[in-house]
């Protein structure tokens, strides 16, 4: 048990009601805290690489590192793609060790998205690989991809309907009213929305924008059919603050390994924290049961 495809991941997170984490990292060490992170609390988890990240290192280096550090873990670890739009390097993902990827046409015409998506799905089923989809265009700023608020529209339930008919999906991303980045004001989840869409398609849907999410909003996007929470922007700032604190506390020390340890901690702390919310901590077990 250990590299997983997030599709028997999730099915078993929706049996269990609860969400499995979902963690953009950032370098090596923010990926090493991920998996330790759920390693501590006997968790699945899901690494997913920003499109931007997989441009910075390469295929091959991020792979490699999610081979070295999850090959042999005792708990069930994905890493996936987030917000993959350029179909060439998505196929590359699934060729090189991605055990799932997301398409995200939903910024193209709802006939060309299904198309988009199909394709994907045709390339990753073949290889056993999860995917995920997007419809309605889900506000803010993730890595490069900006989408303004006079873009962003909410998913209809009636096209989610037929997009997750004609697709064969392993988590759902509709946007429902969440937003990349810090909110500027309350969020405006429409769990209406999330409560239609996965009684009609009965595909576990992926939360996005977790950052900033109040946790009785979480809670209850769980309870409706969420069963992926995205964590990007938080773990960004624990990526810089753990580093810049540690400096701030301890002005004298230029030990750069004590330095480093502090920012990682300070990531794993935060990644063990949004585990433990999202009702994923001890689960690591419930998952093998449920694929072997
Ligand atoms: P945040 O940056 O708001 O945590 O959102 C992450 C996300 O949804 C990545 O797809």
């Amino acid at each position: 048990m250990s590299l997983l495809s997030l599709t028997p991941m999730l099915a078993e997170a929706r049996r269990g009601g609860y969400a499995v984490g979902a963690f953009n990292p950032v370098d090596y060490a923010s990926m090493k805290a991920i998996v330790e992170a759920a390693e501590e609390l006997n968790a699945p988890v899901i690494i997913q690489t920003s499109a931007k990240t997989v441009i910075y290192y390469s295929h091959e280096t991020l792979a490699g590192w999610f081979r070295e550090l999850a090959a042999d873990s005792p708990v069930p670890i994905a890493l996936h793609l987030d917000h993959g739009k350029d179909l060439e390097m998505i196929k590359k993902c699934i060729e090189t060790g991605w055990t799932s990827v997301m398409i995200d046409a939903s910024d193209h015409p709802f006939e060309e998205n299904l198309a988009r998506s199909r394709q994907v799905v045709a390339w990753a089923s073949a290889a056993g690989v999860g995917v995920e989809a997007e419809l309605g265009e889900i506000v803010g700023v993730e890595e490069d991809i900006v989408v303004a608020e006079e873009d962003a529209h909410l998913a209809d339930p009636d096209k989610a309907e037929r997009f997750c008919r004609e697709l064969d999906l392993g988590v759902f991303a509709p946007a429902i009213g969440t937003a990349h980045g810090y909110y500027k004001g309350e969020p405006d989840v429409r769990f209406d929305l999330i409560e239609e869409i996965f009684r009609r398609t009965q595909i576990p849907l992926a939360l996005h924008g977790g950052t900033g999410l109040p946790d009785e909003t979480i809670q209850r996007c769980i309870k409706l059919g969420c069963a992926k929470v995205n964590i990007s922007t938080n773990l960004k700032h624990a990526f810089i603050d753990g580093f810049s604190d540690y400096h701030r506390d301890n002005p004298h020390d230029y030990e750069p390994l004590r330095v480093l340890k502090g920012q990682y901690d300070t990531m794993k702390e935060l990644m063990k924290a949004k585990i433990r919310q999202f009702g994923g901590a001890g689960k690591a077990a419930d998952v093998e049961i449920s694929t072997s």
